[in-house]
C-alpha cells in the first residue's frame, strides 16, 4: 500500500516570518493526518527556520531547486549538501517553471536527481507536457523522454525511493485542472514504463503525485484514482485552511 504524499511548493512566495508562522499553523493541522506523508517547500532562505518550526509534526521540509555540484564557483546556487544540512529531506527537481524560465535541460534534471541522493535528499521529480504538445498528440512522448532520461543509471531501490510529480504544465496555476480521468490515464502510462524496465516492486512502490491546480474541491476525486498517490500543491499550499482542506478532503471516507 502507498502512502499519500502531500507537498506544498511555496515557489517565490512568503518572506522567513510569513514562511515560519504558516509552517506552523501547518503543522498543527496535520496532527490528525498521521496516515499521510506531508512535505512544505518554502524558499530556501527559510528552510532552516521551518524545519524548526516543524520539529516534533512530522511534516517534512521539501527544497525548490539546487544546484547540481556539491560545492564551488557556483555565486548565488545553493547545492542538496548544504539543503539537507539545513533540515531538507525532499528535493523538487524539475518542476516546469524551472524549465521553462530557468533553461533546465534534461541532462540538468538527471544531474540534480543524482545529486539530490548523493546527499540524501529524496527526489520528487516534475514531469509534464504543455498544452501545445498535448494538443499535438505529443504528451505521452514528453512524459516518456522526461522520466527516462532522469532515471538513467539509478539503481531500483533509488528509483523506488522516488516521487514523481505528474505536472500537465497548462493546469499549472491556471486553475484548469486535468480531469480525474485524464490524470489517471497519464499516471497509469508512467507506472507501465516503470513496469516494463524495471523490477516490478519499482512500479508498485512508487509514488505519483499530480500537480495543477489542485484544490479541496478537487482533491479527493483526484486522489481516488488508483494511480494518484499525492498531490504537488501550489496556491493552495499559501494557506493553512486549503492546505489542510485538501489534507481533510482525500481522508474523508
Ligand atoms: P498550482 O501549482 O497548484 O498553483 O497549480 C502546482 C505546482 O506548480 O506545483
Amino acid at each position: 500500500m502507498r502512502r499519500p504524499f502531500i507537498a506544498g511548493n511555496w515557489k517565490m512566495n512568503l518572506g522567513i516570518k510569513e514562511a515560519v508562522s504558516l509552517a506552523q499553523e501547518i503543522g498543527i493541522g496535520c496532527t490528525p493526518f498521521r496516515s499521510v506523508d506531508v512535505a512544505l517547500a518554502p524558499t530556501t532562505l527559510a528552510v532552516d527556520a521551518v524545519n524548526e518550526a516543524l520539529q516534533g509534526t512530522g511534516v517534512h521540509v521539501a527544497s525548490q531547486n539546487h544546484h547540481e555540484s556539491d560545492s564551488g564557483a557556483f555565486t548565488g546556487a545553493v547545492s542538496a549538501t548544504m539543503l539537507k544540512e539545513a533540515g531538507c529531506a525532499y528535493a523538487i527537481i524539475g518542476h516546469s517553471e524551472r524549465r521553462t524560465l530557468f533553461g533546465e535541460t534534461l541532462d540538468d534534471v538527471h544531474n540534480k536527481v543524482h545529486s539530490a541522493f548523493k546527499a540524501g535528499l529524496l527526489p520528487i521529480l516534475c514531469i509534464g507536457e504543455t498544452l501545445e504538445q498535448r494538443e499535438n498528440g505529443q504528451a505521452q512522448t514528453i512524459v516518456q523522454e522526461q522520466l527516462l532520461s532522469a532515471l538513467k543509471d539509478l539503481s531500483a531501490d533509488q528509483i523506488a525511493a522516488i516521487t514523481i510529480a505528474y505536472e500537465p504544465v497548462w493546469a499549472i496555476g491556471t486553475g484548469k485542472t486535468a480531469s480525474p480521468a485524464e490524470a489517471q490515464s497519464m499516471h497509469a502510462f508512467i507506472r507501465s514504463l516503470l513496469q516494463e524496465r524495471y523490477p516490478s516492486f519499482v512500479a508498485n512502490d512508487i509514488r505519483i503525485q499530480y500537480g495543477g491546480s489542485v484544490k479541496p474541491h478537487n482533491a479527493k476525486e483526484l486522489l481516488s484514482q488508483p494511480d494518484i498517490d499525492g498531490a504537488l500543491v501550489g496556491g493552495a499550499s499559501l494557506t493553512a485552511k486549503a492546505f489542510i482542506g485538501i489534507l481533510t478532503a482525500i481522508t474523508q471516507g
